[in-house]
């Protein structure tokens, strides 16, 4: 028998999405992003980002359909990001997907955002469970092993930025472009990683847990320095600070990894594998640290293509396929959670990046 084909949808954040899935075939997936609506804010607003999430979500839903060659009545389930994120596009998409369930008369299926990003590991390359994942973006950073589609266990997070987040300071602190990750990366292939002292926090505490916002603060001091010397910064300076805070991130991002992959390794899985996920699984750096730990201790390392690390609605759509394999169903009692930790025995976050809950 043919899996169910399902439509997921996302809007929890600043990209309006809709994908038809059939199994681990993605027969379309449409992301319709905001960052020009956003743009003048130096940040994604609330208001502007649901505003433009209930006007574009019937366009990308119907984008979906076509690219999938399928209609409406052809799908078999519906699935939604039904938080955390952003409440009022949570809302919308959780709105939009009731509509649709109660009107064709088909499963609703609310599905973690953060579940999503975990299980994509599963939809590219088809990992088994247990798996460890480190979920590196804008808004998020944790590591979770995952146990199933509903089990996750947390092992650590940051405890204020995310490091998306930080690069994206970064940018702007050196007068580079946004978004600042893929800047501050490009700039610092010029630069001497050894010039500036940036520090490597947490790495002196036991755990998995990590801070990155006072590697801004180390890079403002830097900076202002420079500034009061000479009067600017050259291109070598920013290049220098670039590939100076990258190394940072880099250093921490590998020694809690080292320390994650021994926690999940004690349970001895079968097929041990690490995965990582989000928009700064981009980054070369650091791509290739945690691909030099896995080659050195025999485990295997995927990082999902860039189009399904960063939000799309495919993740949600799989996600929810695994849902409804286990029949967790929704009912239109289903309501936007603008909190939902994935782990629910851990401990509450201190923070989980100032952007607010998303990943
Ligand atoms: O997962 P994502 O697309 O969005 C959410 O945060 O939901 O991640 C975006 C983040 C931004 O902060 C961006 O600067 C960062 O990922 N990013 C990178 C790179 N490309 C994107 N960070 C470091 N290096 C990169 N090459
Ligand atoms: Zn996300």
């Amino acid at each position: 028998m043919n899996d169910p084909l399902i439509l997921g949808l996302e809007s929890s954040c600043d990209d309006t999405a809709a994908a038809v899935l059939r199994g681990r075939q993605i027969l379309s997936s449409v992301v319709m992003g905001q960052a020009e609506l956003h743009a003048a804010f130096g940040g994604v607003v609330p208001e502007i980002a649901a505003r433009a999430h209930a006007e574009k979500l019937d366009l990308a839903i119907e984008q979906a359909l076509a690219d999938a060659g399928v209609t409406l009545r052809d799908i078999d389930a519906v699935a939604v990001t039904a938080g955390p994120g952003l409440i009022g596009g949570v809302l919308s998409g959780v709105m939009m997907a009731k509509g649709l369930a109660a009107g064709l008369g088909k499963p609703l299926i609310g599905v973690n955002h953060l579940a999503g990003h975990a299980l994509t590991p599963r939809l590219t390359d088809g990992l088994a469970f247990p798996y460890l994942m480190l979920l590196v973006s804008g808004g998020h950073c944790q590591f979770l092993i995952v146990r199933g589609p509903q089990e996750f266990t947390r092992l650590g997070g940051t405890i204020d930025d995310a490091p998306g987040e930080a690069f994206d300071k970064t940018a702007r602190l050196l007068g580079l472009p946004q978004p600042g990750g893929p800047s501050v990366e490009q700039a610092a292939l010029c630069g001497d990683e050894k010039r500036f002292r940036f520090p490597r926090p947490l790495l002196d505490r036991p755990g998995c847990d990590l801070s990155f916002s006072g590697l801004k603060t180390a890079l403002l001091r830097m900076r202002d320095q420079i500034v009061a010397d000479q009067g600017g910064l050259y291109e070598q300076d920013r290049a220098d600070l670039s590939a100076g805070f990258q190394a940072a991130v880099r250093d921490v991002l590998a020694e809690k990894t080292r320390r994650a992959l021994a926690l999940y390794l004690a349970d001895a899985p079968e097929a041990p594998a690490i995965a990582i996920a989000g928009g700064v699984a981009a980054n070369t750096a650091i791509r290739g640290a945690l691909q030099a730990i896995c080659d050195e201790r025999g485990v295997r390392f995927t990082a999902p293509p860039l189009a399904l690390c960063t939000d799309n609605a495919a993740m949600i759509a799989y996600a929810g396929g695994e849902l409804l394999a286990l029949g967790e169903l929704s009912d239109m009692a289903l309501t936007a959670r603008p909190r939902w930790p994935l782990d629910r025995n851990a401990a509450p976050l201190l923070g989980s990046g100032k952007k607010g809950a998303k990943a």
